[in-house]
């Protein structure tokens, strides 16, 4: 007999995520999969062998909850070296936790953070783990969109969504799906508001090492009067193309640290000890990698914008960081919206995107509009632009 029982009303808001369900009709269909932001290349070579041998040789058991000590040590250095004299007191035994992920580290803070009453501003089109972050937390999602075609912050639009109920913001820059590396000054009207609002900031950084034509990143938690209200979250699988590994971290102070090492330790325990001593041997790579990545990285954005104007998509913009881009498909005459438009052309012309209107809460928004995803090899965004090609024929 099958239970009469119900799931929790919290589910009522969520769905499975559109992106990963793209992959899945990718895989199926033999689409070439441009929808998931992953890379379809190898991580570093010293990586890889250091996980084969610490699996082999250890650690192999539970590190302690906030991550191994080795590790944190190395992203705090990282951090002090990169931004110095910022996170000066960045303590690696008490203020940062290697998490499952930024996914984990998100929920986490938020867990830690919001009440059931508080309201979580969310700026967007936003990665999909936000909302159901929100709601596992209990509170209430506001939204604030960054519109195209330039996707800038509108300080006033983000200050009018404060209400007497708001307790924190997530930002993520550089931005996931637009393409949008946020400047300083809108990151200072950000932290405007948050100090006047007594606002928590939830940043999401995973893309700190992805930022095109010489821009640099500049974590929230920099600006004057932000550390202490700024939970950054960061991660290791876009910087070291490991997303299946699963490492991320959370940098945070009082009383942000403890609350969030808490949901962590009782949600997971800790993140995979062998890869994390991995991890290790990741951070201990030289300037020269990034350097070399950030220049392959720029000949794929290249690529996939030259791509686009070939296949019959308008770019809303040239991605300034991360790795995707927002794109119209006018040309194409298909009458329907975004999603049904990708999963028409994952089924029938063989590559997969994502609908836009998935990163969107904001009724109407993203609707014309796809995401491509181009963590690709130079091959793979080829073989795409021959079937574009193809496909495009079908539809003049
Ligand atoms: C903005 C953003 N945040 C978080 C994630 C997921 O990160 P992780 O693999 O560390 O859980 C992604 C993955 O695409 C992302 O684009």
């Amino acid at each position: 007999m099958t239970s009469r029982g119900r799931t929790a009303a919290k589910l009522e808001h969520l769905q499975e995520s559109w992106i990963r369900e793209m992959t899945r009709i990718a895989l199926d269909c033999g689409a070439v999969n441009l929808s998931q932001g992953y890379p379809d290349f190898d991580p570093p070579r010293e990586v890889r062998e250091a996980a084969a041998k610490a699996v082999l040789e250890g650690p192999n058991q539970y590190a302690v909850t906030w991550g191994l000590a080795e590790l944190r040590e190395a992203i705090t250095a990282n951090l002090k070296r990169r931004y110095a004299p910022h996170f000066d007191w960045l303590d690696a035994d008490l203020h940062i936790t290697i998490t499952c992920g930024v996914t984990e580290g998100i929920v986490a803070a938020l867990m830690a953070v919001a009440d059931p009453g508080d309201e979580v501003i969310i700026i967007e089109p936003a990665h999909e783990n936000y909302t159901p972050a929100v709601h596992f937390a209990g509170a209430t999602p506001v939204y604030m969109p960054l519109l195209p075609p330039d996707y800038a912050l509108d300080a006033e639009r983000l200050r009018a969504a404060v209400t007497p109920r708001s307790k924190a913001v997530i930002l993520n820059t550089p931005h996931n799906p637009s393409g949008r590396v946020l400047t300083r000054d809108e990151l200072q009207a950000v932290a405007d508001i948050c100090i006047e609002n007594d606002l928590v900031a939830v940043t999401d950084e995973i893309y700190d090492r992805i930022l095109y034509d010489g821009r640099e990143h500049i974590p929230l938690a920099t600006l004057p009067e932000m550390a202490g209200r700024t939970i950054t979250v960061g991660g290791l699988s876009k910087t070291f193309s490991i997303t299946g590994w699963r490492l991320g971290f959370f940098v945070a102070q009082e009383p942000w640290a403890t609350g969030t090492r808490t949901i962590h330790d009782f949600t997971t325990i800790c993140a995979p000890t062998p890869l994390q001593a991995a991890g290790v041997v990741a951070y201990s790579l030289g300037e020269d990698f990034y350097a070399r990545q950030l220049e392959d990285y720029h000949e794929r954005r290249d690529l996939m914008m030259e791509i686009l104007s070939q296949t019959g998509f308008t770019a809303v913009n040239t991605p300034e960081g991360a790795y995707y881009v927002m794109a119209g498909y006018e040309e194409w005459n298909y009458p329907g919206e975004s999603n049904d438009f990708a999963v028409w052309l994952a089924k029938e012309v063989g590559v997969a995107v994502v609908g836009g209107s998935h990163f969107y809460n904001t009724p109407g928004l993203g609707q014309r509009e796809v995401r491509f995803a181009f963590a690709k090899k130079l091959d793979t965004l080829e073989q795409a632009r021959d079937r574009l090609l193809k496909g495009l024929e079908t539809r003049r």
